[in-house]
């Protein structure tokens, strides 16, 4: 007789195996950098993917424009850099990003705490403070 473990018919790729274990356990994220599913705006929940996607199907003509993705940037106003920093890459080439999730969390915090920006009503809380912080 033939037992089945797991008779379910979900089955991932490999990166997205990766990427869920990678979240799972993100104290081995060491070079995990900025993917589409990642926040960029943590006021208004916007991930990159939202942003790429909308500079691919909109075509803004500029970067403020990208404000109509969803609200993006217009909350505390950390964002906006890099809003702005996908808009150049888009009008050069591919789009690149070069920060883990933590770092952009970590810096964003920053930025707050430095008061240059109050977070939208329902934004992503600040991460929990660390030594290293
Ligand atoms: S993180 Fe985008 S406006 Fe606050």
């Amino acid at each position: 007789m033939s037992v089945s473990v797991c008779d379910c018919s979900w089955y991932f790729r490999g990166d997205q195996v990766k990427n869920l274990l990678d979240r799972k356990y993100s104290g081995f994220r060491q070079n995990y950098v900025m993917e589409l599913d990642d926040t960029i705006c943590y006021c208004f929940h916007i991930s990159k993917r939202k942003i790429v996607n909308f500079i691919r199907v909109y075509q803004p003509r500029r970067a403020s424009q990208l404000t109509e993705c969803g609200g993006a940037g217009t909350g505390c106003g950390w964002c906006v850099n890099y809003l702005k920093r996908f808009f150049a890459e888009s009008q050069a080439a591919g789009m690149t990003e070069e920060l883990t999730p933590e770092e952009y969390a970590k810096q964003r915090a920053a930025y707050i705490k430095a008061g240059h920006g109050k977070p939208a009503a329902g934004a992503i809380p600040l991460p929990p403070e660390t030594d290293s912080n």
